[in-house]
């Protein structure tokens, strides 16, 4: 539908909170902006977490600038995606915590959803939840891919502790893992209150930018394969 002429529109989503949703929301809207596209940021969160990141972002006077929104309802979500859709080439939703209007209405316009999750076995368990979601966003509209990425991982992580993750969310077939984990790092959550990347920080975190590097790389390659 939106995919031949319209832009990638990726939630950011998750019904567990606290995983990081907007942290990782906030970190793509900018890299993509910083590689030049046209990214409109909606925050679909009633705390407007990600709204205030970017409103921090325009008071420093932060180049480039980010377009940004907030509809924590869905109906509105929908409409105004809808209405704008063409102005941009990128759209990421960060939908908040819960099993909400706006997450429900994010998944059905959206090409990807990207499901963070802490290696601790209840937010594993909870992936099943977003199944259940993902079910029925599939059942009224094709072509939505989901992928889950482990975030706040220990930097000290074993190959084995991901291995287990990997294995767990093997078996909820509606994702796809991404072997790539962002691990729990200063820069991260520095970054995210200031509205900038971790590339923008002063002091620069060479594991961070890289760890969303192939992130960002393995969403937007998606689009590029289709
Ligand atoms: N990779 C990371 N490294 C360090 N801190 C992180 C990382 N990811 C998230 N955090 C921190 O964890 C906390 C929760 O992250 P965030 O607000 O992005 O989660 P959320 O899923 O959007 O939460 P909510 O459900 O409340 O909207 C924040 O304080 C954030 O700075
Ligand atoms: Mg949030």
């Amino acid at each position: 539908m939106l995919k031949d002429d319209g832009p990638m529109i990726i939630t950011v989503g998750n019904t567990k909170g606290g995983v990081g949703k907007t942290t990782l929301a906030v970190q793509i809207a900018i890299a993509r902006a910083i590689a030049g596209s046209d990214v409109w940021l909606i925050d679909g969160d009633r705390q407007g977490t990600a709204a205030a990141a970017i409103a921090a972002r325009a008071q420093a006077g932060r180049q480039p600038g980010i377009a940004c929104a907030q509809y924590p309802e869905g109906p509105a979500l929908r409409g105004q995606v809808q209405q704008q859709v063409g102005k941009w080439q990128d759209i990421v939703i960060d939908a908040g915590g819960r099993d909400s209007t706006a997450l429900r209405a994010a998944l059905v316009l959206s090409d990807v959803l990207l499901v963070p999750f802490a290696p601790r076995s209840y937010d594993v368990w909870a992936l099943d939840d977003m199944a259940a979601l993902i079910d029925e966003a599939r059942s009224v509209r094709d072509g939505l891919r989901c992928f889950a990425v482990m975030n706040q991982a220990d930097p000290g992580i074993k190959s084995t502790d991901n291995a287990d993750a990997a294995a767990a969310v093997a078996e909820v077939p509606q994702f796809e893992y991404l072997p790539s984990p962002i691990r729990r790092r200063k820069a991260f959550s520095n970054a995210g209150g200031a509205g900038l990347s971790v590339s923008e920080l002063p002091t620069k975190d060479p594991k961070a930018i890289a760890e969303l590097d192939t992130l960002v790389a393995s969403l937007f390659n998606v689009q590029s394969m289709s």
